[in-house]
């Protein structure tokens, strides 16, 4: 079926693909027609992602990346390059999660979490614009930012403040990068069940949390797939600096 979701002949790198919503956006990209390469440090998940993923029609490989190491993000690219021959989609999706009291955190710790959760998704985003520049294709990257970026909660500073900015980045570089035919938009999800919160999304703390979404449950990777297809093909060809919200109506009530 000829669909304005297609992606058909698009290669599209996914980061932290190696779990979670990264692993599930690979299977969905690659059912649009896309090739599809995992990125992330755990290998052995992705080979075992990357072989259940054996499509017809599309090419599925991984490349080992750790966002927060430049090095590693321009191996990466290379490889998914000399691949596939070109990368047109970017899902930034790498991230790690926090917990802990703001008079407490650690300058260590904090540089963690923003290393990962916005200077790692800088990187990426800088390089792969290198690529998509360097040819008339231009190309789309995707950021997966929270509602968290938009709400205040206690107990997660360093990751509300880097989710937040990374919205802002998104405007930034959609802004300077129209002019080389380059799309920047985000996904801000509400709570997904993954293994980067599923402990907490199943004490009592999280039925607490469930009760004030407006659909009154969790989301599951799925849910986000609407809003992942639409900005990753041409169908969102006039978005750009957009941020898609996907949280059951979370940011309608209080936290
Ligand atoms: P997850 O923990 O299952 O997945 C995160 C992935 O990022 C893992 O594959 C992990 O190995 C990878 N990763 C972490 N540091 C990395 C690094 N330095 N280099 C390369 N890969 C690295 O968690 P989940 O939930 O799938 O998270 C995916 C994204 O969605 C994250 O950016 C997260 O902040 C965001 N998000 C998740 C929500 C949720 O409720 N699960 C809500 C809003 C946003």
């Amino acid at each position: 079926m000829n669909s304005i979701f297609d992606l058909n002949g698009k290669t599209a790198l996914v980061t932290g693909a190696s779990s979670g919503i990264g692993s599930h956006f690979a299977g969905t990209l690659a059912d649009a027609g896309a090739n599809v390469v995992l990125a992330a440090r755990r290998t052995r998940h992705l080979k075992k992602r990357a072989s259940e993923l054996k499509h017809a029609q599309s090419e599925i490989s991984w490349v080992k990346l750790d966002v927060t190491k430049r090095s590693s993000i321009k191996t990466a690219f290379s490889n998914a390059i000399a691949r596939h021959g070109r990368v047109d989609i970017v899902v930034n999706n790498a991230g790690i999660g926090f917990q802990g009291n703001a008079l407490d955190i650690s300058a260590a710790a904090w540089n963690e979490v923003v290393d990962t959760n916005l200077n790692g998704a800088w990187l990426v985003a800088q390089q792969a614009a290198r690529h998509m520049s360097a040819d008339t294709g231009g190309g789309s990257i995707i950021n997966i930012a929270s509602i968290l970026g938009r709400r205040v909660m206690g107990g997660v500073a360093p990751y509300a403040v880097a989710k937040a900015a990374l919205e802002h980045l998104t405007r930034v570089l959609a802004y300077e990068w129209a002019r080389h035919s380059i799309r920047v938009n985000a996904i801000a999800p509400g709570y997904i069940v993954t293994d980067m919160n599923r402990a907490y999304l199943e004490s009592p703390m999280g039925e607490k949390a469930r009760a004030k979404i407006p659909q009154k449950r969790f989301g599951r990777p799925a849910d986000l797939d609407g809003a992942l297809l639409l900005l990753a093909s041409d169908a969102s060809s006039y978005m750009t600096g957009s941020t898609i919200v996907a949280d059951g109506g979370h940011l309608q009530s209080s936290m």
